[in-house]
């Protein structure tokens, strides 16, 4: 990630009040919900009529939504792509007319569109680290021993691909555990559950879960309760977001900890298109930085939870 060269990029005039397209993926889980208050927030305070759209889920859907605010005229587009691949042409339009684009939360595939080319910067946060964080945690937790299901996220998304990644390169070191299971649970919670049902009939001796995000992990703790285990006990679950239910969860010894991922970019994002809009160099990637959550600290900052 360099420094946006901003000779190939759309301007952001300096205004008082900009018309910026916030496309949302979709508003399924308490973690989208946030991002989206956050966003409704700051444009209240940061001079933006916000134009927002939700995807419900697809990535055609949200394509169509980043074409409309181009049609719209928007003077800024901030989006979260669903997915890695498939938005990239969208992006490609918008500035194709002149519009700037600042990805929040997800990014696109690096190896097919360029930051600082084709769009201004990424805001989000590492998501490689907080799958090595999680299962760093796990190796701890469980001294190095156990089988491991884990139930991934969105499909072609960069929180599901690069969340893999960091978990299974630090599991893959550690030879007594073992990944029996990774099958897509879509980040929700319902579809959590529902993997976690079908994977414990072929894998009953599983000892821990790791989800892609919390609503996952609290489908899996309904899944395994409802299959006559002790979550906590039984099976060690670990998983990345932050929410309320996944703080209470810990509190309660259900789960066993969470790595944070910050819905709050609203801030950020005002933040930064006011620099770009000042012509101030920006970085290829504002990162986010996250904290972590264990019985040591959850019942503590369950106000940090949402
Ligand atoms: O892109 C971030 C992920 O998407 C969050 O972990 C998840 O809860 C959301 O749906």
């Amino acid at each position: 990630f360099g420094v946006s060269a901003y000779a190939e990029l759309p301007k952001l005039k300096q205004k008082d009040t900009y018309k910026v397209g916030f496309a949302q993926t979709e508003s399924n889980n308490p973690w989208r919900i946030a991002e989206s208050k956050s966003m409704q927030d700051v444009a209240k305070t940061c001079g933006w009529n916000l134009v927002y759209t939700d995807a419900a889920g697809s990535a055609a859907k949200q394509v169509a939504d980043v074409e409309s605010m181009i049609a719209q005229k928007v003077d800024l587009i901030v989006l979260a792509p669903r997915e890695e691949k498939p938005l990239i042409p969208a992006v490609r339009k918008a500035k194709k007319a002149g519009i700037p684009v600042i990805l929040i939360d997800r990014d696109v595939d690096p190896k097919l569109a360029k930051v600082g080319v084709d769009y201004v910067t990424f805001i989000g946060s590492d998501f490689v680290d907080q799958g090595r964080r999680a299962a760093e945690w796990l190796v701890k937790a469980s001294k190095g021993q156990g089988k491991i299901v884990e139930l991934e996220g969105s499909t072609g998304s960069s929180p599901a691909n690069n969340r893999k990644k960091g978990f299974d390169d630090v599991i893959a070191k550690n030879t007594g555990l073992k990944i029996v299971a990774s099958q897509s649970g879509d980040f929700s919670r319902d579809k959590g559950r529902q993997v976690m049902q079908t994977l414990l009939q072929a894998h009953p001796d599983v000892t821990a879960v790791y989800a892609h995000n919390d609503e996952m992990a609290i489908g899996a703790i309904s899944a395994l309760e409802a299959a006559g285990k002790k979550p906590g006990q039984d099976v060690v679950v670990v998983s990345i977001d932050g929410t309320r239910d996944a703080l209470t969860a810990i509190a309660s010894g259900k789960m066993g900890a969470t790595v944070q991922s910050s819905p709050f970019f609203g801030p950020i994002a005002c933040e930064t298109a006011r620099k770009y809009a000042r012509g101030e160099k920006i970085p290829g990637w504002v990162k986010v930085e996250d904290k972590f959550y264990d019985k040591s600290n959850a019942q503590a900052n369950m106000a940090d939870g949402y």
